[in-house]
């Protein structure tokens, strides 16, 4: 009888044994694999964004701009654009302090209807997407101006604006 009792009971301790073994090693298994799928769905959700926002990453593409560059750049905006404080409209607008008002803004400029409808604030993004190609960013707009493909200027000349401001915003 006794010893009937000590094969029961080892039985079951065996049983436990194996049970909280398996459980273990589940765990130490499920565990990776929670974290392998984590990772995959930031990756998904990271690639899905950059892809609704036209792929842009400002930050980097400021990085390769200096405002000193910008300065240069700027000579090709210069023949419709002054710049300096105080300055005065010419075929476009003037461009002190552009950044952070709305497109449109400027009420003794004569802009087109499209540019006062489109009716955004001139941040970093905007401004990259106007100067890449001004005639497909705004539709209908009259800024006769191919765009800035290469990067380098782009990012300058964006800096440029930044700078010539009262309140140049803090880089992203
Ligand atoms: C051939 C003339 C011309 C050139 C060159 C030109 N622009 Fe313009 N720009 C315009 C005109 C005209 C408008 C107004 C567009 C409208 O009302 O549709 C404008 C509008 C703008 C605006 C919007 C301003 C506001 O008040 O909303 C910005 C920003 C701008 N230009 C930046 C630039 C920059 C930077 C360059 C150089 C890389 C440049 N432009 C080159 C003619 C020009």
């Amino acid at each position: 009888m006794g010893y009937e009792i000590q094969k029961i009971l080892t039985a079951i301790l065996v049983v436990f044994v194996v049970v909280f073994g398996i459980g273990k090693i589940s765990d130490t298994i499920f565990q990776t694999e929670e974290n392998v799928v984590a990772y995959k769905v930031e990756g998904q959700v990271k690639s899905a964004s950059t892809d609704v926002e036209s792929s842009v990453d400002i930050k980097a593409l400021l990085a390769l701009g200096t405002v000193d560059h910008g300065e240069a750049t700027f000579k090709k905006c210069k023949a419709c654009h002054s710049i300096k404080q105080g300055g005065k409209h010419n075929i476009g607008p003037a461009l002190y302090n552009v950044m952070t008002r709305n497109s449109g803004e400027i009420s003794d400029y004569k802009y087109s209807k499209s540019l006062i409808a489109y009716n955004k604030k001139w941040t970093f993004e905007e401004l990259n997407g106007f100067l890449l190609k001004p005639a497909t960013w705004i539709k209908g707009n009259k800024m006769g101006f191919a765009g800035l493909k290469d990067e380098k200027d782009r990012a300058s000349v964006i800096l440029y604006l930044n700078q010539m401001s009262d309140n140049p915003l803090p880089l992203p």
